[in-house]
């Protein structure tokens, strides 16, 4: 019978066939030891010439790294370790053997080398384990919105205008239309969306030509946006604390194998919990200068303000009400003081920074116009986009998370570009 090795414990003392990979063989003439892996998980082999039979020590010796094969042999459950099993291998039918050796070895190779062989890197057991994590996280954001009522909207990627600032766009010509560029979040059609639905949220690929040469940076990357209809500033905030929380708590359930294999240290995560820390703009730019950084009253925080600060609590930290003249153009202004936006950014603590962007969005016709016409965008091409404030404009409010750097917070990455398969970045477009 054909098991995959996440099924093994079911099959304990029965003979079964496994198809995968061998990633490393231990031994000599007495005995072999083949750590195989299948995709579902991993798995030592143990050949003997008594056991195994002649056959199959010819056939061990043949293999190479990574060689394809398809083993048959009885599942032991290990004599020290829970849940964890071996394979009294039987017989080895090799599928393919490399006439080469493998590029990539136990020794340590320089990150450009491992870039390089990106599409080999994916197999080693730590970013197997990144990309098990990275699904976890994917398939919570949806569970968690399909529970609360929000329903996903496919946002599109090629589009007429920009959502963030107009310095990050990638730009294509598109046929007799002109330019278009690629999206650099789905925000602004979702807010259309959540006036037919309500609430809604989007998660694809997006775009940003920024020249940030930073660990926390790619140039494609996946976003969630999240939009609904009615929701104010405050609870805008609760709902990004519940799906965080609700990320974390299906991590913790359904990864300890792999974040052992990342060797993360899970203490930190088992404290997420709602409340997370609320704080200015304001308040955390005094704090941030007690701490010794030169930031301005009226700066976005840099990525070494977000580190200092974040490395300084336990818990995700809001900051709300940033300068407006430093955030987009959609956002509402703060009642209490024109100047500043009614926005949040969410910072990851250990010194990972933001995870999401949020705001209020302005609703009112006649001040979204004036906005637009400062931050010197054209009026024509918002047209549509003006329209959702005259008819039946509501209070509405939204976020968006970068899926790699909740990922790169959760499984304790040292830079981002190691949590999407494919990284892009601004020398780097293959493999
Ligand atoms: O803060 P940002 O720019 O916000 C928006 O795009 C809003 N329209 C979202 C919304 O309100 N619906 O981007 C959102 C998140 C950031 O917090 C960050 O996690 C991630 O996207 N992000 C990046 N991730 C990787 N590489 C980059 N270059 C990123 N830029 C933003
Ligand atoms: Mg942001």
């Amino acid at each position: 019978m054909i098991i995959r090795i996440s099924d093994a414990k079911n099959h304990v003392d029965k003979e079964v066939t496994i198809q995968g990979w061998m990633y490393n063989r231990r031994g000599s003439g007495k005995i072999y030891f083949l750590q195989l892996r299948d995709g579902s998980g991993m798995m030592q082999g143990i050949v003997t010439p008594q056991e195994s039979g002649e056959e199959a020590m010819a056939e061990t010796e043949k293999l190479m790294m990574e060689s394809s094969v398809r083993i048959t042999g009885i599942i032991t459950a290990h004599p020290k370790f829970d849940d964890v099993f071996e394979l009294q291998v039987k017989q080895i039918e090799p599928l393919q053997i490399p006439t080469e050796e493998y590029p990539i070895s136990k020794k340590d190779h320089g990150p450009d080398f491992l870039l390089d062989n990106r599409h080999l890197w994916l197999r080693s057991s730590k970013q197997w384990a990144i990309q098990r994590i990275r699904n976890t996280i994917i398939n919570a954001t949806y569970e968690y919105f399909n529970n609360n009522g929000f329903i996903k909207i496919d946002t599109p990627i090629l589009t007429p205008n920009a959502c963030e600032g107009t310095t990050e766009l990638f730009e294509i010509e598109y046929f007799d239309e002109g330019n278009a560029y690629l999206a650099q979040s789905g925000q602004l059609y979702l807010e259309a969306a959540i006036m037919s639905c309500g609430r809604a949220f989007d998660f694809g690929p997006t775009f940003r030509a920024e020249k940030s040469k930073t660990r926390r940076h790619l140039t494609e990357f996946w976003m969630m946006d999240a939009e609904a209809a009615f929701v104010e500033h405050e609870e805008n905030m609760k709902i990004q604390e519940e799906l965080i929380c609700h990320i974390i708590k299906k991590v913790l359930e359904l990864n300890q194998k792999e974040l052992k294999i990342l060797e993360r240290d899970i203490e930190p995560l088992k404290k997420i919990e709602a409340p997370f820390i609320r704080k200015t703009h304001a308040e955390v730019v005094k704090e941030l200068r007690e701490m010794g950084s030169d930031i301005e009253e009226n700066h976005d925080l840099g990525g070494d303000d977000e580190t200092i600060l974040t490395k300084k609590y336990d818990k995700p930290i809001f900051v709300e009400k940033y300068p407006a003249e430093v955030k987009a153009f959609y956002m509402k202004r703060d009642p209490e003081d024109e100047n500043r936006a009614l926005c949040c950014d969410l910072l990851a603590p250990e010194g990972y920074g933001e995870i999401i962007g949020g705001s209020q969005r302005e609703d009112d016709y006649d001040v979204l116009l004036k906005r637009i016409k400062e931050y010197k965008l054209d009026p024509k091409i918002f047209d549509w986009y003006l329209d959702l404030r005259k008819y039946g404009s509501v209070p509405h409010s939204g976020f968006g998370y970068g899926l790699e750097r909740i990922t790169g917070w959760i499984c304790g990455t040292q830079h981002i570009r190691e949590t999407i398969p494919f990284p892009r970045m601004i020398s780097r477009i293959r493999p």
